[in-house]
């Protein structure tokens, strides 16, 4: 039975999260640690047409045909026939899974969709190029979360560092120096729609304020871009912890974040904020790699249910 195989990475937020959907500037990364891997399998003696979709994490084993018609696999997978040009799939069975915890903060729907669309338009026999890519993923996150940014599946789909504006050129950041981020999980599950549509109400209500703070949090993202092209690690940390603050005033954190972020800090972490959505998911904290373990055992006392280290790579600013 030959099997296609593609992969995606998780992402984190390194600045920038909601505001982004408001225009503002934001700095996004790409989490290989995580991943999510689609295989295809060719199943010539199913009967014609056949498509089997099993993927564990969303508790689905079942045929593309029973689907619900909104259903993002369904739509993501017509998307790319749409594209191909192509009305029916050879038999198959798709399967997906991911290391990547759900309604986490990390990206998992595209993730899914990414490595979904690469190995079913592989299988069809042309890899679609990462823009249309992008823009099938962009079209299942509107389905997931109401109005994104775009962010997550840039980030994903490209695989390298962004900075990213909304109806910009994607820019592929420099980085100058390594540096170690621990991801630690609130394990409190969070739908980034709901998020982003609590903050579009707040917003309705008081665009001035929330636009001020906004624009706030868009210098801390010049800022920490300026950091990353001359490798100044330490002052990107205070400006991602500034970033916490103004993303608890905007009302996206919670207790839970919040203690961890503190935990972090306490422990010698030269940052920490949020990542995401917020209210639950994942935080993430800048550390000197020599004490990651230190800072990591800090935070699961302080409550996290699990934690990532992670080397995020010197890059040059062009695409790997
Ligand atoms: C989610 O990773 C980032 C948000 O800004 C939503 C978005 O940009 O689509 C919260």
């Amino acid at each position: 039975m030959p099997a296609i195989s593609s992969s995606a990475p998780g992402k984190v937020i390194l600045c920038g999260e909601h505001a982004v959907v408001y225009g503002i500037p934001a700095i996004a990364l790409p989490v290989f640690k995580v991943s999510t891997t689609a295989k295809v399998f060719a199943h010539p003696l199913f009967e014609p047409g056949n498509v089997h979709i099993n993927a564990p994490a969303i508790a689905l084993d079942d045929s593309l045909t029973s689907l619900e018609q909104g259903h993002p696999l369904k739509i993501a997978i017509d998307l790319v026939m749409r594209e191909l040009g192509v009305d029916h799939i050879p038999s198959c069975e798709i399967r997906i899974s991911t290391t990547l915890p759900v309604s986490a903060g990390l990206g998992s729907s595209a993730s899914v969709t990414v490595a979904l669309v690469r190995a079913v338009s592989t299988y069809l026999g042309h890899p679609l190029a990462d823009e249309i890519v992008n823009q099938i993923a962009y079209e299942i996150e509107k389905l997931h979360h109401g109005s994104p940014s775009g962010i997550d599946n840039t980030v994903i789909t490209y695989g390298t560092p962004v900075f990213f504006e909304l109806g910009k050129t994607i820019e592929y950041l420099k980085i100058a120096s390594p540096f170690t981020l621990i991801i630690a999980d609130t394990g409190i599950k969070s739908s980034t729609g709901a998020a982003v549509a609590g903050m579009r109400e707040r917003w309705n209500a008081d665009p001035t304020l929330y636009n001020t703070i906004f624009n706030e949090i868009g210098s801390l993202t010049l800022k920490i871009r300026k950091y990353l092209e001359e490798g100044s690690i330490e002052d990107m940390g205070k400006t991602m912890t500034e970033n916490h603050k103004l993303l608890q005033r905007i009302g996206v954190s919670n207790d839970e974040l919040d203690i961890l972020v503190k935990s972090a800090l306490a422990s010698g972490a030269w940052g920490a904020k949020l990542s995401g959505g917020g209210l639950g998911g994942n935080m993430i904290a800048l550390v000197h790699p020599e004490i990651s373990l230190e800072v990591s055992q800090a935070l699961l006392r302080a409550g996290a249910k699990n934690t990532i280290t992670t080397v995020i790579p010197s890059s040059s600013g062009v695409r790997l």
